[in-house]
């Protein structure tokens, strides 16, 4: 169901994948309805319910909503389906909603609330794309299904966390969206939080949903909040030239396209690490990834003609997308002289299962989401406490207009001014290696935020 005025038939064509066989795709299209309607009235939902009552028993199997219209438009929805559960009850429903989920702590809030009155927590899977990617599930089984990393990851051996998620294309056309949200929400808020619960978490004893979840929220808990003046020692952001000429964006609009931020995980485990979470528009190239970098050897003794060789320190890096897979970087003598190198040892998805595409993360979500099982979801307590982290860091740059809003070109790193803020940390970006294209069978459509 959608406001959209479109008939069914229209519907069904723009629906089919590329390639299906016709047979194939009108067997499966004959279980497609369509109901127009405005999300604001209560009559349509009536008419929802007498539609889905109409399907026969073996159509009754879990029933999923999905959120993926305007944010604006998630409780009017909430609030008609759960008048449809009571007309046209089903104990398997679910209702999956996208991102943006509330725009600060205080929407957020809000909107658990209201969900909350209408639909139990398990009912409600809040989405993250990141989850259901295959590279990310895949930290938790190289992290609790491997002997040799987890001795190393902590605080005693590593010596900073980079998570990167950079993206070479601009905002297109979603200026509307994207100039009242910037990166901070867009990014961080979500899905870097996301990547740094899941490196920071202790092991759960098992991987139920709520086993996991619990360990998140943890990590949530033990980052150290910025908030006031100290955002703009512990973050820095940047808009890429000619983001201001873009359709739909403010011509005087001072939204990130590029920031970068700090955090400190305040437990036993990582307690003095920094963990630096960056990401950004328009930036050389599309690519995920998590460097893991540990202490260099407290005792150099390979030297030359006196002076100690600079030795880089070891790294593990998780290469999320594209060209899946890990490298560990270590120092390497260079044959017949002593001079060090460093090199990698890596592991390549695409060489290791060539037949094997990697999912899309939707598609793995959706049959999770069908099939009830909530660990790849986000719970109300994690948004929240996410919100809690990002939502002061927002505020503060956004009572400063322009100030410190560095710009950059794009094709680049960033601003300058993100150099010199790792640079103050006596650290470094360590930038990802220009790699060939992906091995994710389709890459990720968003909804719900043009
Ligand atoms: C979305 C953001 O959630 O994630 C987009 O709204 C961003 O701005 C996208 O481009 C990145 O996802 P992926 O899967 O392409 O890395």
């Amino acid at each position: 169901m959608a406001h959209t005025d479109i008939e069914r038939g229209q519907l069904c064509q723009r629906l089919r994948p590329e390639g299906t066989n016709a047979a194939d795709w009108d067997e499966f299209a004959a279980g497609i309805q369509y109901l127009r309607l405005d999300f604001a009235d209560t009559d349509g939902y009536a008419r929802l319910a007498g539609l889905l009552g109409e399907a026969g028993p073996a159509e009754q199997g879990a029933r999923l909503y999905y959120l993926a219209c305007a944010p604006r438009f998630f409780g009017a929805v909430a609030r008609g389906l759960a008048r449809v559960e009571e007309l046209c009850p089903n104990p398997q429903s679910r209702l999956v909603v996208e991102k943006p989920f509330g725009r600060d702590l205080e929407s957020a809030r809000e909107l658990n609330r209201l969900l909350h009155s209408r639909f139990a927590e398990e009912q409600i899977l809040r989405i993250d794309h990141y989850l259901g990617k295959d590279t990310v599930q895949n930290i938790l089984v190289l992290r609790f299904a491997n002997g040799i990393f987890e001795p190393l990851w902590s605080n005693h051996y590593v010596r900073q966390v980079q998570i990167t998620v950079a993206e070479d294309e601009g905002i297109g056309a979603r200026g509307g969206y994207y100039d009242n949200a910037g990166i901070f929400r867009d990014m961080f808020q979500n899905h870097l939080l996301q990547l740094l619960t899941l490196v920071a978490m202790e092991p759960p004893a098992t991987i139920d949903s709520d086993s996991l979840r619990n360990e998140k929220v943890k990590v949530l808990r033990a980052v150290r909040r910025v908030a006031g003046d100290a955002v703009f020692d512990e973050s820095v952001r940047g808009q890429y030239a000619g983001y201001r000429q873009t359709g739909r964006v403010d011509p005087e609009s001072n939204t990130a396209t590029f920031a970068a931020l700090r955090l400190q995980v305040e437990n036993w485990r990582w307690k003095g690490v920094p963990f630096f979470l960056r990401s950004g528009k328009g930036l050389p190239q599309r690519s995920t990834t998590i460097v893991v970098e540990f202490n260099a050897p407290p005792h150099v003794m390979f030297n030359r003609d006196g002076q100690d060789l600079d030795l880089r320190p070891n790294a593990l890096t998780l290469r999320l997308q594209p060209a899946e897979g890990m490298d560990l970087s270590f120092e390497t003598r260079l044959p017949g002289r002593m001079q060090m190198a460093p090199v990698k040892m890596n592991f390549d998805y695409a060489q290791h299962s060539p037949d094997l595409a990697i999912p899309d993360a939707y598609e793995r979500l959706v049959v999770d989401a069908l099939s009830g099982d909530s660990s790849l979801f986000i719970r109300s307590d994690e948004i929240e406490l996410s919100w809690e982290i990002v939502d002061p860091v927002i505020r503060a740059w956004e009572q400063v207009g322009s100030f410190r809003l560095g710009g950059y070109e794009r094709g680049s790193w960033g601003p300058a001014l993100a150099d010199e803020f790792i640079e103050r940390f006596g650290l470094s970006w360590i930038q990802p290696e220009p790699r060939p294209g992906p091995m994710v069978a389709g890459s990720a459509e968003r909804a719900g935020e043009t």
